[in-house]
This record gives C-alpha cells, structure tokens and sequence, in this order.
C-alpha cells in the first residue's frame, strides 16, 4: 500500500470538496466518511450485519491482539505492521499505529476491515497479504452502475466491488492469501480458489461474493426515489465467531453453524467383516470454493469423531475429545484431523504462524484436485464384538485449544477467552445393523 499517494490524495479530496461546499454542504468528509456509524442513516441493515461480522471483530478479536503481542515480543518488533496492515488496515494508512499495540486505544473508525476501506479500492496490486491501493476522492465504490445521487457522498460503479465480475474475487482474495515474512505461504484461500471449479476455467466463474454475499430484492438505501435493487449480505459467517461481547452474537454464531452444516458431502460404508469390520468415511468438499477448511488451517481443526456400538457397549473409538481437551493432543492413532502445520526455519513444529518458513497441509480440497471426494478406512477390530451401529460426527473447532493454551500461559489472553471457543457440528452419517452392509445414505453422491 502506497501511504505517500493516499495521504497526498486526501489533501486533493479536502481541497476539492472544500471548493463545493455551498453545492453539497453535507457531503461526508475524512474521520465522517470513514466512520461506518455515519452510514447508518441510509444504509441501517448494511451497518447491522457489518457490524456483527468478523470484518468487524478483526482488530477486537482477544486472539488476534494477543497473537500480535507476542509476535511482536519473539521478533523484537520486526513483524511490525504485518497483522494490522489486514485487521486494521486504516489504522495503517492513517499512520495510527505501528505494529497494532495501541488498537484498543485508536477510536472505532480505523478499527477492523471497514466500510470505508471495501469502498474505496482503487486498484489490485498483487495477490495476497493486502496490496489494495485506495482512491481518496471520497466516492464510494460499489457494483451498481446508476446509481441515485445523494447528498452523503458521491458513488462510482467498480469491478472489483461487483460480484457477477472475477475481478471482485481479487479484491477479497488480496487479504484472504498470506505469504509469511520468512516465504511460507500459510493462508491460501486465494489460490486455491484460482485453482478450483469456482474460479479456473472461462465457462464456470463463482466469485467469493456469490458464495458469501448472497443477494436479496430490497432497496439499498433507506433514501427518497430509490428503486428495488439488489441487496448483498454483509454478514460474511465462516467459521470464527466473537469470543467477547460484540452486536448480533447469536445471529452470526447461527449463520456460521448453518453455513458449516452446508459445506460437506459424507457417507459412511460399512463392509461385511472379514479380519475386522472395515468402516470407510467418505468425506467431499462439495460447496466451498477453496480448501475445507481454509485460510487460517494452521489455527483450525476440524476432525471426525467415530464410534462403533454393540448394543450400548463402544468396541471401537477415533476424534472422541474429552472436554476441555485439545483434538491435536489426543495421541489417537487413527485421528482424522483436517488443519496445517507449520514450521520455523529450524524445521520445529510452531504456533507462531508469523516465524513460518514452511507447512504441511491435510485439507479438504475443492474438485477438480484429485483427492476431492476423500475416504479414510477405520479398522474396527472383531474381539471387542461386532458393532451394530457406528456414528460418524465431524466437529469443526475455529481456534485449536494447544494453540491457546501458551498464550494463556503466557498472560496474553485470558482463560474466559478459551472457554467461549465454540465446537460446531458438520456433519452426522449413523450406519445401524438394520441397515445391511453398505453405504449410508445410499445415494450421497448420486445414484
Ligand atoms: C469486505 C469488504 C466490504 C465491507 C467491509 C463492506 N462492504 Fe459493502 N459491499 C461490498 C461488496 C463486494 C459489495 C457489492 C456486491 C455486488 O454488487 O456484487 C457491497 C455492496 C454495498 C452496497 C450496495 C448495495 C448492495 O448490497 O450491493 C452498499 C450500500 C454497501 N455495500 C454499504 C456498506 C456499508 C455501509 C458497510 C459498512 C457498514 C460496508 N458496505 C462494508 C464489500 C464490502
Ligand atoms: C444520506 C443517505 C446516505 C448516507 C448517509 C450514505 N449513503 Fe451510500 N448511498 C445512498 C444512496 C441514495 C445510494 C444509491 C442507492 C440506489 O441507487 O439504489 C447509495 C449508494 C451507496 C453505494 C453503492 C455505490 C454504487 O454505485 O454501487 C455504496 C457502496 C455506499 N452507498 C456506501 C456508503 C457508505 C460506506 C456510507 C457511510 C460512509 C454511506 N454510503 C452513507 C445514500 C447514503
Ligand atoms: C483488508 C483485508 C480484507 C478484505 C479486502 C476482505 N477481507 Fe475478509 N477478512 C479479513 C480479516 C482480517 C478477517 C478475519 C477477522 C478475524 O476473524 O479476526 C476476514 C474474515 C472473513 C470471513 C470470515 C472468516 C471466518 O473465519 O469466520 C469471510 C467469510 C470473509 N472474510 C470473506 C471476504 C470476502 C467475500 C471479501 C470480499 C468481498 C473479503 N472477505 C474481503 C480481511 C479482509
Ligand atoms: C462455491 C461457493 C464459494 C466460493 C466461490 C467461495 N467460498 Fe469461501 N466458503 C464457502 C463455504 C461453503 C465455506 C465453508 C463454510 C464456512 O466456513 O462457513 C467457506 C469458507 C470460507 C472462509 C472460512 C474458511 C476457514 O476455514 O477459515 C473464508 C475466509 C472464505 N470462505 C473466503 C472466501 C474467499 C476470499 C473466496 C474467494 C477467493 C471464497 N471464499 C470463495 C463457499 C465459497
Ligand atoms: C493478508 C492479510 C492478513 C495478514 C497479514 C494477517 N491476517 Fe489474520 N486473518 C486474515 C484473514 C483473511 C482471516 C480469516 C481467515 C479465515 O477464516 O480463513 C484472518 C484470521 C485471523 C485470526 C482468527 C482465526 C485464527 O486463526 O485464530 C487471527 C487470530 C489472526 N488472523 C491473527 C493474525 C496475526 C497475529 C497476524 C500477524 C502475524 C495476522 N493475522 C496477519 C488476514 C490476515
């Protein structure tokens, strides 16, 4: 990002808009345009799911403030503006902060991914870690082309606000890929989706905005002579959810369950015994766009809980996480874990994403890669008994617990945090005797 053209550009766009104020007196300017508050007048449900949203909470999020505190601690300060150059972008390009240690002091305005920031992309520098350049002229930048004048602000058409063209998929995936100071490329949510059905290939073009910002007939601005446009969500649910108090709670932790709920096509196949009864899990990521999960895989773990029954007695268990515990501390042999590892420079295991110099990666990739429709076969052995039901549970934990625990230890994040980690259900297959041998339901992947 360009700090020297922006900050030259709001000297232009005070000066211009000073010499009209007699034409449009309450045109919003600097801290007011930049503030989503002052949308709110027009634009109250844009502001309201924003608001609830983890584009919101990214320079609040406990995690994230904790995870710079020690990045900037192992590195004496050389990581620098790395994370809030992403979390909190117009912090950086107000000169407000340095490395994101006074975020809390900083008023809301330059806090998280803003309203402000999204409308006011200029153009797509490059591919990943945020090389969006902003225009300073004060208009707001969306994906309608005739816009209704308003006395607020100007407004503009732009591609890489409009999600019916690719170009927009650039604009999201500049921030959602991360290549690590030390080359790792740790988040990839760009590229993979570069690479998937969704966005190779001319014919069949799903940008993230189809996918994430789903449209609605409603008008867009609560404001006189506008008509029935089309209204984007601007909710944005994943998998993270705020961990503290923050607006519509509730809401987004729903929207992110169901969200999950949808993602997964599962089947579980039980064949007759032979040796042992052998239990296959098929598993395809079938509705995301990228990998499952994505981006923040060196944090997340999502992993499948497998439990064979006869009668009311468990002959065989994998992924059954005591509470409390962490999944990646169970020392199962036959865990079914989904997430990436990282690696510092000396090849050792590490938490601190920001030292990576290398990962190894366990996902559920989107077609057309090879391993698109995954199967993993459990070996149930015949001494315990024979089961008459298996249950297959995938669980999906935003933030792993021994990712936490050494920042708790370390007094960076308080114990409360850890306890609001939620555990979402994906996905639940259950095969019963009754069912005969074979796969349930019959027809998961078609007939
Ligand atoms: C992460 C980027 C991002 C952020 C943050 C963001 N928006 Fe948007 N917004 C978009 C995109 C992309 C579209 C266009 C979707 C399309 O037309 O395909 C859009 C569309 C709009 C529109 C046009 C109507 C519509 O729904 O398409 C309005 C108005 C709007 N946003 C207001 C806001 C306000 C107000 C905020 C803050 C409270 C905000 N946006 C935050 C990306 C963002
Ligand atoms: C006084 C009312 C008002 C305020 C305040 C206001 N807007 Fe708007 N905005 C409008 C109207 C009216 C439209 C056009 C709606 C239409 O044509 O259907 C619009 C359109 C937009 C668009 C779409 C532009 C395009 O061409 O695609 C975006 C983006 C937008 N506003 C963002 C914002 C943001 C961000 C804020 C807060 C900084 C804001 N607006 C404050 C009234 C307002
Ligand atoms: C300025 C960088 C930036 C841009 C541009 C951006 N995002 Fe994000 N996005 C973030 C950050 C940072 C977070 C995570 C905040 C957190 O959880 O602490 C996030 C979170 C999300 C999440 C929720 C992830 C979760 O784990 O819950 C989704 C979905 C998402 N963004 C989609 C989009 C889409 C779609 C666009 C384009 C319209 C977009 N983003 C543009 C930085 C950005
Ligand atoms: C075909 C639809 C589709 C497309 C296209 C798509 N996504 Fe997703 N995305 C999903 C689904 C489904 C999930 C998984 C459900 C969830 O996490 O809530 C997901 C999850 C995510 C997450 C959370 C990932 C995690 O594991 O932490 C982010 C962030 C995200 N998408 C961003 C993007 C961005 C950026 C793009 C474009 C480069 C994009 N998505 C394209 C459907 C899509
Ligand atoms: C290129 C932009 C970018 C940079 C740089 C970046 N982040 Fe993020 N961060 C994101 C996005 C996008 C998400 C949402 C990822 C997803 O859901 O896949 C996210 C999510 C997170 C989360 C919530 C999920 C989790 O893993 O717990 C934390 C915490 C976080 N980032 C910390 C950091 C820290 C600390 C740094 C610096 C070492 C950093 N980020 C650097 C874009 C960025």
């Amino acid at each position: 990002m360009s700090r020297g053209s922006y900050a030259l550009g709001l000297v232009a766009a005070l000066a211009a808009s000073s010499s009209c104020t007699s034409e449009s007196p309450k045109l919003l300017q600097g801290e007011a345009l930049k503030d989503p508050e002052s949308c709110r007048s027009c634009h109250a449900s844009h502001v309201d799911e924003w608001s609830g949203s983890m584009h919101a909470y990214a320079a609040e999020d406990p995690v994230f403030v904790a995870m710079n505190a020690v990045g900037q601690r192992e590195t004496n300060g050389a990581l620098g503006d790395f994370c809030v150059k992403c979390h909190a972008p117009i912090a950086v390009l107000e000169g407000a902060t340095k490395d994101g240690s006074n975020l809390a002091e900083l008023p809301p305005y330059m806090r998280g991914v803003t309203c402000y920031f999204c409308h006011s992309v200029e153009s797509v520098e490059g591919t990943h870690n945020n090389p969006l350049r902003l225009a300073s002229d004060g208009v707001m930048r969306g994906g309608i082309a005739d816009p209704v004048d308003n006395p607020a602000h100007a407004s503009s058409y732009s591609r890489w606000l409009d999600r019916d063209r690719r170009e927009s998929s650039d604009m999201c995936g500049a921030c959602h890929d991360i290549v690590s100071p030390a080359g790792a490329h740790i988040e990839r949510t760009f590229s993979e989706w570069q690479a998937s059905q969704f966005g190779n290939g001319e014919a069949a073009r799903v940008s993230c905005g189809n996918c994430h910002m789903p449209g609605r007939k409603a008008p867009i601005a609560d404001f006189d002579g506008v008509k029935l446009r089309e209204f984007h969500g601007h909710e944005w649910p994943g998998v993270d959810v705020a961990l503290t108090p923050f607006p519509n709670r509730e809401k987004q932790r729903a929207a992110v369950e169901k969200s999950l709920a949808e993602t997964l096509i599962a089947q579980l196949c039980v064949s007759p015994p032979l040796a042992d009864l052998t239990v296959d899990v098929v598993l395809e990521n079938a509705f995301a766009g990228h990998a499952f999960p994505s981006g923040a895989a060196p944090d997340r773990r999502f992993w499948v809980e497998l439990v064979a029954r006869k009668g009311d007695a468990v002959v065989f268990e994998s992924g059954v996480v005591p509470d409390g515990g962490a999944v990646a501390e169970l020392g199962d042999p036959n865990l079914l874990l989904f997430r990436d590892r990282v690696f510092d420079a000396e090849g050792k295991e590490t938490h601190s994403f920001w030292q990576a110099a290398s990962y190894e990666s366990n996902l559920l990739m989107p077609r057309p890669a090879p391993d698109h429709r995954f199967t993993k076969s459990y070996r149930v052995p015949l001494k315990a008994g024979l089961a008459d039901r298996v249950t297959m549970r995938m669980w999906a934990q935003p933030v792993g617990l021994d990712v936490l625990a050494p920042l708790v230890a370390s007094g960076d994040l308080a114990p409360e945090v850890v306890a609001a980690i939620p555990t979402f259900p994906v996905t639940t297959v259950e095969w019963v005797a009754a069912d005969g041998y074979g796969c349930v339901p019959k027809d998961a992947f078609g007939p």
